[in-house]
């Protein structure tokens, strides 16, 4: 069975009642739960992780590397503009990922519109809210399966 990690960054399990005109309402076990739907329809496992630790995420990612794991969606957070341990952890990793952001991070402050992922990841969805997130599992589930008709060609 294919395998997809879903890795959300600091203060993501804060949502729903932080900021919620940035980032909406929904919590993220809401955003699980409809992840979780979504790839048992696709018949897809699916691991989560929400960390405010850095090193947790870069120990998961290096993890990853050798765990069977197809694809990772991950929203990096706030280490999405500080962290090069990350952005080194895919590259050692070579697991493929998706970048989401519920909030348009091109919208907002300076500070925010530079990723030290964006320009290695598959691709990137920001803006979207919940959605982020589900079109990127979506998109991560065809590319999962595509790679693997390949491989059994
Ligand atoms: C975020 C955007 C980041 O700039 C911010 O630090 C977050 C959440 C988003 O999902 O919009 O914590 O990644």
């Amino acid at each position: 069975m294919i395998k997809i990690l879903v890795i959300h960054g600091p203060n993501l399990n804060l949502l729903g009642s932080r900021e919620p005109e940035v980032y909406g309402p929904d919590t993220l076990a809401s955003i699980d739960q409809a992840l979780a739907q979504l790839a048992a329809h696709h018949d897809i496992k699916i691991e989560t992780l929400q960390s405010n630790i850095e090193g947790e995420i870069v120990g998961r990612i290096q993890q990853a590397g050798s765990d069977q794991t197809r694809f990772i969606i991950i929203n990096p957070a706030a280490f999405t503009h500080t962290s090069v341990a990350i952005r080194d952890a895919f590259l050692a990793s070579t697991v493929p990922f998706i970048e989401v952001h519920l909030s348009n991070i091109y919208a907002r402050e300076d500070f925010r519109k530079h990723s030290y992922l964006s320009d290695i990841a598959i691709g990137v969805i920001s803006g979207l809210g919940k959605d982020s997130y589900l079109l990127a599992f979506e998109a991560a589930v065809n590319l999962s399966k595509q790679s693997n008709s390949k491989r059994n060609q």
